[in-house]
């Protein structure tokens, strides 16, 4: 049987969603957690707990392999993961649906696979921005051994807004995929994809979003966009780790060739020759992380029994909740100020490094994310070497943002 996603929507209230979260109750430090770090990774409510230990209990037997019982159910709760990501994200056909690791395998996949489909000839050139995580940028350089790709990058101005003038003009005759972010993880930018994709598609150039952070946030639609590619990690979205999803169109996973072999993904092997399954199975050799794939399924029926917008409009209150704040503290400076942003909040106070605050402000329960963020290239466009970065989900409260506010008060007192 295949789940449906829910259609009647649970009211959101923050006190009534924390108590799905159980790790919202434990003491770090003798003090009840305040964790401000879910651009890094979410934390799990109990039914995603429930379906990975479910699994393992009872249901555990691999997939796509046996007639028998235990192994048709845990293929049909797979299966039925995708199908709940397909109708997430509203792709055309569940096939468009790859299970990977997560969004860096994904890229990898991607870059690797259109090389070998001879996308790409050497010198040509992919578009990127100025704030991509570097699991957007490595992969391509990695082509570098069998194929001389050149990165352009789209610049940003102070705020951490992409120069779409500037983006326009970067095309050329060398240009063969745009591939960026859709939410900047270390400035909480919220780019203007559809736009991007709109420019790009005019010149016939295939985009890539990496959806990241994009997901837990907003309602994405990859149709409406009329992404080529749309990548995203499970656990940035309440979901396990070590699981992730590509999204491409048919058109692009039919074209390309398989980007690992193995078992689960062949149609028939001689030593002499073999052919492949269809999509998305000729991308997913091996057996897959199976209980990951069934509680991302769970991920996706918790986020969507609530209303999406309601969600992000309470985050968006945080956000301007602890921009308001932080503000207010002298000698702190919020890095990435864009009309458009997510949860997260970039900052930095003057003569006191980023690991200080978030180590001290540990000692009090509360975790901030400190250091490049993985995109070292947005930290030397800014000057720095590091930003302390809180970031939220709707299970934070504005309680937990004056808990911040206090920890950073404490630590400048130290330091003056
Ligand atoms: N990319 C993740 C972050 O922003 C790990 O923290």
């Amino acid at each position: 049987m295949i789940t449906t996603i829910q259609e009647v929507k649970r009211k959101f209230d923050v006190e009534d969603v924390r108590k799905d979260f159980p790790i919202l109750t434990r003491l770090v430090n003798g003090k009840s957690l305040v964790y401000l770090d879910n651009a890094a990774t979410s934390q799990k409510p109990q039914t995603v707990i429930d379906a990975l230990t479910q699994y393992y209990t009872f249901d555990n037997a691999n997939i796509h392999r046996g007639l028998y019982f235990l192994s048709e159910l845990a293929t049909e709760q797979y299966e039925s993961a995708r199908l709940k990501v397909k109708e997430f994200i509203n792709a055309m056909s569940v096939s468009e649906i790859v299970f990977v690791r997560g969004a860096t395998e994904a890229i990898n996949l991607v870059a690797s696979s259109l090389c070998r489909a001879k996308h790409f000839k050497d010198g040509d050139e992919v578009i990127i921005s100025h704030m991509e995580h570097h699991a957007n940028i490595v992969p391509w350089q990695l082509l570098g051994d069998r194929k001389n790709i050149n990165l352009k990058v789209i610049p940003i101005n102070d705020a951490g807004e992409l120069d779409m003038d500037a983006f326009e003009k970067l095309f050329c005759e060398k240009t063969k995929l745009v591939s960026v972010v859709h939410i900047s993880n270390a400035l909480g930018t919220i780019n203007p994809v559809k736009k991007i994709i709109e420019i790009a598609h005019a010149k016939k150039i295939p985009v890539l979003i990496d959806g990241a952070q994009a997901i837990p946030h907003h309602k994405v639609d990859v149709q409406e966009l009329d992404a080529d590619f749309y990548v995203f990690s499970g656990h940035k979205v309440f979901g396990p780790t070590g699981i992730g999803v590509l999204y491409g169109k048919t058109e692009f996973l039919e074209m390309m060739p398989p980007y690992q072999g193995g078992g689960d993904m062949i149609r028939t092997v001689t030593f002499e020759k073999t052919t492949f399954d269809d999509i998305p199975r000729k991308f997913e050799a091996g057996t897959p992380n199976i209980a990951g794939g069934i509680a991302l399924g769970a991920a996706i029926d918790y986020v969507m029994q609530f209303d999406r917008p309601e969600l992000a409009e309470y985050e968006n209150e945080l956000l301007v909740y602890g921009t308001e704040k932080l503000s207010q503290i002298e000698g702190l400076r919020i890095i990435g100020t864009a009309k458009e942003k997510a949860s997260v909040i970039s900052f930095v106070i003057d003569g006191i490094h980023p690991y200080d605050i978030g180590t001290i402000i540990d000692t009090d329960g509360i975790a901030i994310r400190t250091g490049h963020h993985c995109t070292q290239p947005i930290m030397q466009r800014f000057n720095l070497p590091a930003t302390a970065r809180a970031s939220f989900a709707f299970y934070n409260t504005k309680e937990e943002i004056d808990n911040l506010v206090l920890g950073i008060h404490k630590v400048k007192k130290m330091f003056a």
